[in-house]
């Protein structure tokens, strides 16, 4: 682009300062012969009652401004929900019905951080986290995973000396990781007698297949008080387009995270959470049958990765995604652009984090067909790269 103008000029600067900001990047869908395992949302449609509850909300003129909080049958729901796993009574002031999990992470992590303070995730995670501490003013404070993309703790300890907060995503995104209540406890017993808050973000929390309940930070005792919960109806749903999910906290973190969430969207779009209110109530059995149709090609996907020469899936236990490790010498950018020509699109491991670097991302939350079809011309090009 050609500057003419000192306000074009001084608009690029934003721009960059922006951009500058912002490490993900936008990925196709499934179109002409190219094959997306780059997308991660489900393919599943939302279910229908869902669906339906919204138009009879809309008909019925849900179509006004909402409470700044969210709905209150809504929060009374997600209260019950919260308890459940808190195991104790939750104030309905305490949640915050966000515009998507994006929503309630930018509002909290917004609200907490201040400008030098620093803010530990492990790397690779999911990029927003980074991208808003920098929005933020924050210290982006990166720990790389031991290689079986687990935390290392020994590591966490340290970088956690003075830290404001710690963020991070059980099930794992781009891992597939799921952190056991072990892993939870000897993170509360680092952090016993610390300020430092975290927060939890539990967006695939339905989706794990080790076999073991899965353990919400809201369940570890030493966790709880000073967990900030972010969760969202995107996945265990498949609502990614309704933009709908919620904060639970300390009333004061909460407090700072609606003066953010109301300064830069509004209220929340009523009818949607008339929606989500009945998604709470009804959909346990969708999300069995996704959750079975996502382990299935979890095991199609990863049999095929299997039979890659050079490429290393580490135990694949949750959400909707494997991260191989390969063993060639290029930058996992490079590998996806080859994978790109040849008809399939992922995503690369260093959009994650440094760490991530020789890893792909690959998501199952696409078709039998997709996923067959993908894992042939990935094993078909790193033939061809070796
Ligand atoms: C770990 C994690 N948290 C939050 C989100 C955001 O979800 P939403 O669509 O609700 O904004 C995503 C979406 O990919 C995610 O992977």
């Amino acid at each position: 682009m050609t500057i003419t103008s000192p306000t074009a000029f001084r608009a690029a600067q934003s721009v960059q300062r922006v951009t500058a900001a912002s490490r993900r990047v936008q990925q196709p869908q499934s179109s002409g012969d190219l094959v997306s395992l780059a997308m991660g949302e489900p393919d599943f449609a939302t279910p229908l009652q869902v669906v339906e509850a919204a138009a009879t909300a809309l008909r019925a003129g849900r179509t006004h401004y909402s409470p700044l909080y969210g709905e209150p049958a809504l929060r009374s729901a997600l209260a019950d929900r919260i308890g459940a796993l808190a195991d104790r009574s939750i104030d309905t002031n305490d949640i915050l019905v966000t515009h998507g999990g994006t929503g309630g992470l930018t509002a909290a992590i917004l609200a907490i951080v201040d400008p030098g303070d620093r803010v530990v995730i492990p790397d690779p995670t999911y990029s927003l986290y980074a991208d808003l501490i920098s929005m933020a003013g924050g210290i982006v404070v990166p720990v790389p995973l031991q290689p079986d993309l687990h935390w290392d703790l020994d590591a966490l300890d340290v970088a956690l000396v003075g830290a404001k907060l710690f963020i991070f995503c059980n099930p794992g995104n781009p891992t597939g990781i799921v952190h056991s209540r072990a892993e939870l406890e000897r993170l509360g017993a680092a952090l016993e007698g610390t300020d430092t808050i975290v927060i939890s973000d539990e967006a695939y929390a339905d989706l794990t297949f080790t076999g073991e309940a899965f353990t919400s930070t809201l369940e570890v005792s030493s966790l709880v008080d000073r967990t900030v919960y972010c969760q969202t109806f995107s996945k265990s749903y498949a609502m990614t387009g309704w933009r709908v999910g919620y904060l639970w906290g300390p009333n004061a973190i909460i407090a700072a995270a609606a003066r953010v969430h109301n300064t830069a969207n509004g209220s929340m779009n009523t009818a949607v959470q008339d929606a989500a209110l009945v998604a709470l109530e009804s959909c346990a059995d969708d999300i069995a049958r996704m959750r079975d149709a996502y382990g299935r090609r979890r095991a199609l996907m990863a049999d095929g990765l299997a039979t890659v020469p050079g490429l290393d899936v580490s135990s694949p236990e949750g959400a909707f995604y494997l991260f191989p490790r390969y063993d060639l010498d290029i930058p996992s950018v490079e590998i996806v652009a080859r994978l790109r020509d040849a008809g399939v699109a992922v995503r690369p491991g260093s959009e994650f984090g440094a760490a991530g670097e020789h890893h792909l991302r690959l998501s199952y939350a696409a078709s039998d067909d997709a996923i067959k079809a993908g894992v042939a011309r990935l094993a078909t090009a790193f033939g061809a790269l070796r």
